[in-house]
C-alpha cells in the first residue's frame, strides 16, 4: 500500500469538539441553544439506527434533540403538519426527514415543506439552487464532509481534474457543484458513461459514490489521485465464517490504496463525517437565524 489513510473518524471528531465549543459560546453569550429536530417515518431497520447516532452526537455537543418517531402509514397531510410545527418553532433551527420515505409519501413534496433556512440536509430545492449558482446555501452533509477532507489533504483544489463516481441528488450532485466551486474542472461518471475506466483515470480527485460493492478498481486510478469513498455496502464474508458479513466501500481498497496518494477507509472515512456535518450545519442555521457570525472552518 503506498497511499496515505485519511482518517474520517479522527476528523470527524476533532470537527465535533470545535461545534461543541461553538454552542458553548452561543449558550454562554447568546443565552441559545440550537435544536434538531429529526423525524423518522417507519421502522426501516438502518434509518433507525442513523437517527439513534444523530440523537446522541446532536446531545453529546450539547445541543437539543427533538426526534418525531411516526408510523410507517402516517398520511402525507399528518406529515405536513409537523414539518410545519418545526417549521414555526423558534426553538429548533435544523429539520431533517430521514429518507426514504414510506412509498406512499412525496419525498419531494415533504423535503420542499421544510423551511430552506433550517434545511440541514441541503436537500430543498432553494438551497441546491442557491448551491448551483455559487450562492450561500446549506450543504448536504455527505458532500460537505468530503470537501472539508479534499481540502485538508490538498489544501487548494482549484485546477485540480475531479471525476464524481454517481449522480444522485444527495451525494453526487452536490458534491460535482461544491467542486465545481472550489474551480476543479468536474465530470460526473455514472451508469451509461461509456469508458469509465478511462475517465477515472484523468483524475486527480476521484470521489465514489454508486453504491456498487468493489467497483472502482486500482488500474483505474491515476498514480497519486486522492480517493474519496462514500460506499458503505455490506457484502458476504464467507472468510470470516458462516453467515458472516463485512463493510465495503465503493472502491476495492487494496488495489486502489497501491496506486493512490491517499484514500479514504470503509468503515471510517466519510461515514463519520457525515453527523459531523449535520450538527455544523446546525450551528451555521441557528447563527444565520439570529443574525450571528458564522463559525469558521463549519461551512464549505
Ligand atoms: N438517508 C440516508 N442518508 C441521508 C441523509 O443524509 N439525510 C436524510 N435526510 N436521509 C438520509
Amino acid at each position: 500500500m503506498t497511499a496515505s489513510l485519511i482518517d474520517g473518524k479522527a476528523f470527524a471528531a476533532d470537527l465535533r469538539v470545535q461545534i461543541a465549543d461553538h454552542v458553548a459560546r452561543l449558550k454562554a453569550e447568546h443565552g441559545i441553544t440550537p435544536g434538531l429536530a429529526v423525524v423518522l417515518v417507519g421502522e426501516d431497520p438502518a434509518s433507525q439506527v442513523y437517527v439513534r447516532s444523530k440523537g446522541k452526537q446532536t446531545v453529546e455537543a450539547g445541543m437539543n434533540s427533538y426526534e418525531h418517531k411516526l408510523p410507517a402509514d402516517t398520511s402525507e397531510a399528518d406529515l405536513l403538519a409537523i414539518v410545519n410545527q418545526l417549521n414555526a418553532d423558534p426553538a429548533v433551527h435544523g429539520i431533517l426527514v430521514q429518507l426514504p420515505l414510506p412509498k406512499h409519501l412525496d419525498e419531494d413534496l415533504v423535503i420542499n415543506a421544510i423551511d430552506p433556512a433550517k434545511d440541514v440536509d441541503g436537500f430543498h430545492i432553494s438551497n441546491v439552487g442557491l448551491l448551483g449558482t455559487g450562492q450561500k446555501a446549506m450543504v448536504s452533509c455527505t458532500p460537505l464532509g468530503c470537501l472539508m477532507l479534499l481540502r485538508d489533504q490538498l489544501g487548494s483544489l482549484s485546477g485540480k481534474n475531479a471525476v464524481v463516481i454517481g449522480r444522485s441528488n444527495i451525494v453526487g450532485k452536490p458534491m460535482a457543484n461544491l467542486l465545481l466551486r472550489d474551480s476543479c474542472t468536474v465530470t460526473i461518471a455514472h451508469s451509461r458513461t461509456q469508458d469509465i475506466e478511462d475517465v477515472v483515470r484523468r483524475a486527480d480527485i476521484v470521489v465514489a459514490a454508486v453504491g456498487r460493492p468493489e467497483m472502482v478498481k486500482g488500474d483505474w486510478i491515476k498514480p497519486g489521485a486522492v480517493v474519496i469513498d462514500v460506499g458503505i455496502n455490506r457484502i458476504d464474508a464467507p472468510e470470516k465464517g458462516e453467515g458472516k458479513t463485512r463493510l465495503v466501500g465503493d472502491c476495492d481498497f487494496d488495489s486502489c490504496a497501491d496506486v493512490a496518494g491517499a484514500i479514504t477507509p470503509v468503515p471510517g472515512g466519510v461515514g463519520p463525517m457525515t453527523i459531523a456535518c449535520l450538527l455544523a450545519n446546525t450551528v451555521t442555521a441557528c447563527c444565520r437565524m439570529n443574525g450571528l457570525a458564522e463559525p469558521e472552518g463549519l461551512t464549505a
